[in-house]
């Protein structure tokens, strides 16, 4: 399995207690293209450079799970130019970057309702990227597209009662275990940028003990230094998971 070599200067990490899963809200697109004059779409295709340099970081790391959250349930209420623009940007970008991922030993997953106004195209797209990188093992990068947490605990209601289980069995893992990915372990470590502290609806269930990081940086001028900086704030962070220190 290929390993990547750290190229930059990870002075400050401790190697043995990179955080396992880290998720990003990906934030600021907009205000980023208004600072300079551009339409909003300028904002978003200006981040994937953004992202894809905290996939090299991540891969840097190794980090076994990144999840970024591209699109949420409520970003319908947008214009429909932009909503149009985000479909298409996203269909690009499997296209274009599927294969290099995959070389990297990338594993891909999408995360979201797909049965629910996501274009058919877009979804082909996600299943042969899916499909193309199933074997990889380096890293797990699952795009939330079409995600909301509340609607991914509705989901798995709903499949509880179709599969008419009774009150009694139904617990935590009962629960987690019909979630989008049941094998996606929970972030430890989930970052927002553009100065906005709020999930919006980004992994509920799954965040319950995240530990939580909010930079001013607008996701399209984020790049892997940011990402080394979250993660030397998570190392300082004390994770008690509810229990007393020995
Ligand atoms: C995040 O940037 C990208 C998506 C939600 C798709 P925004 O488009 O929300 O940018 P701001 O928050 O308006 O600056
Ligand atoms: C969250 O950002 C969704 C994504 C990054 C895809 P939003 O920009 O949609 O969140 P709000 O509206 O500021 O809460
Ligand atoms: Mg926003």
């Amino acid at each position: 399995m290929a390993r990547y070599r750290p190229r930059v200067d990870l002075d400050g990490i401790d190697p043995n207690r990179i955080p396992a899963h880290i998720a990003c809200v990906m934030d600021g697109n907009g205000r980023w293209a208004r600072k300079r004059g551009l339409p909003r779409t300028e904002g978003h295709a200006a981040g994937e450079e953004a992202l894809f340099d905290t996939v090299e970081g991540a891969l840097e790391l190794g980090v076994k799970w990144l999840t970024v959250y591209a699109f949420s349930t409520e970003n319908w209420k947008r214009p429909p130019d932009e909503v149009r623009y985000l479909m298409g940007f996203n269909e690009s970008i499997l296209t274009r970057r599927r294969d290099e991922l995959n070389e990297r030993g990338v594993r891909m997953c999408f995360a979201g309702r797909r049965d629910w106004r996501v274009p058919k195209r877009l979804l082909k797209r996600m299943d042969e990227a899916a499909a193309l990188t199933a074997s990889n093992r380096t890293m797990t990068f699952t795009i939330a597209f079409n995600y909301g947490g509340r609607a991914e605990i509705v989901d798995a209601v709903r499949q509880l009662v179709d599969e008419r289980v009774p009150a009694s069995k139904i617990d935590e893992k009962a629960i987690r275990s019909r979630l989008y990915l049941p094998d996606m372990p929970d972030p430890d470590l989930m970052i927002r940028t553009s100065g906005e502290f709020r999930i919006s609806n980004f992994l509920l269930w799954e965040m319950a003990y995240s530990e939580l990081v909010f930079t001013e940086v607008l996701w399209p001028d984020f790049r892997r230094d940011h990402l080394f900086e979250a993660v030397r704030e998570f190392q300082r962070r004390d994770r008690r998971f509810g229990a007393v220190e020995e």
